[in-house]
């Protein structure tokens, strides 16, 4: 196993990032499509997709995500319908990109796309052998202090590759087992929050998962949602600071989040839910967990110009 982080030549001449405020990078939906079926949620929506309206869902949670953070852009690529869903393309922390060895060879022609963004930006590149699949942040989270990763395996990425990745920052992971094929990824099941909150759906578990989960977010901690709320990917929220974009859930777990401190923008994100995804994984967090969640207050005020926004 290679377990070495590679940098490239550009290296000697830039410093890995260090972001000074909230940072995802996103990628337009311009190739997006249902055309092959590699989850449950697929299977049903095969070229059901209409791209305008994904594009029109992707730009409100691309505006919206503007208002309190930095939003950089990667350009889209034909023959990579699920590039949009960014967030499995890596785990970024301190610089270093833990890039994916995807599952399916459907989405394996994304990564060498994103390599190269990650390169020309100065990221330390953290490689997973291609026999050990591994998908990002779809199946791998930080905590909200970064500390330590919480990783899913069952369907997509491998449990051997857990360790493999937590090596790259030297960080305990805790193994967490998918058993329900409709939540295939960490992701659509299990979201921690800022405040140590974890917002997540139990039956996507076994018992042996279940009682790690409860043994390290106390009950107050914990935002269980519905297998309704759960089968519209409320899992997937994306969370800066007190922010919590979402897809359309219920409105007794939108009040559950606001008592619970957080600000929620509900946004309809239909067509990606077609494809499997929610609002967390279209977009990829860059800037270390300290950052993105600890000022979001004062961010609109000084929020910079999106990078690379002439193909919007
Ligand atoms: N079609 C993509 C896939 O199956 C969708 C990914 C969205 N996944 C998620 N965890 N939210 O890989």
């Amino acid at each position: 196993m290679a377990a070495s982080i590679t940098a490239s030549p550009l290296q000697s001449l830039v410093s890995p990032p260090h972001y000074i405020r909230p940072t995802f990078l996103m990628c337009p939906p311009q190739w997006y499509d249902v055309d092959y079926a590699i989850n449950p949620w697929m299977a049903s929506n095969l070229h059901r997709s209409s791209r305008d309206l994904a594009f029109t869902q992707w730009k409100a949670l691309y505006e919206a995500l503007q208002s309190v953070a930095d939003v950089r852009l990667l350009h889209p690529e034909p023959g990579c319908p699920d590039l949009v869903f960014l967030a499995h393309g890596a785990v970024v922390h301190h610089g270093v990109a833990a890039l994916s060895s995807f599952s399916h060879n459907e989405r394996r022609s994304e990564t060498p796309h994103l390599r190269a963004w990650m390169e020309q930006h100065g990221f330390l590149l953290w490689n997973t052998p291609r026999e050990t699949a591994f998908e990002g942040e779809g199946d791998v989270l930080f905590n909200a202090t970064g500390t330590e990763l919480w990783a899913g395996h069952g369907v997509r990425t491998c449990r051997s590759s857990h360790r493999h990745v937590a090596t790259a920052w030297h960080v305990p992971v805790h193994s967490l087992h998918l058993v329900d094929p409709r939540f295939y990824h960490l992701d659509t099941c299990f979201a921690p929050l800022a405040g140590g909150y974890l917002l997540y759906y139990p039956g996507a578990f076994d018992a042996a998962s279940l009682e790690l989960i409860e043994a390290a977010f106390p009950t107050t901690k914990r935002i269980s949602v519905s297998e309704s709320d759960a089968t519209k990917l409320a899992c997937s929220a994306l969370n800066v600071g007190n922010r919590i974009y979402i897809g359309e859930v219920s409105d007794s777990l939108a009040a559950s989040l606001q008592a619970h401190g957080f600000d929620v923008e509900r946004l309809a994100l239909g067509e990606f839910l077609k494809g499997g995804g929610g609002a967390k994984s279209l977009a990829l967090r860059l800037s270390d967990l300290s950052t993105t969640h600890g000022m979001v207050a004062d961010i609109s005020e000084r929020r910079s110009p999106a990078e690379g926004s002439a193909f919007l």
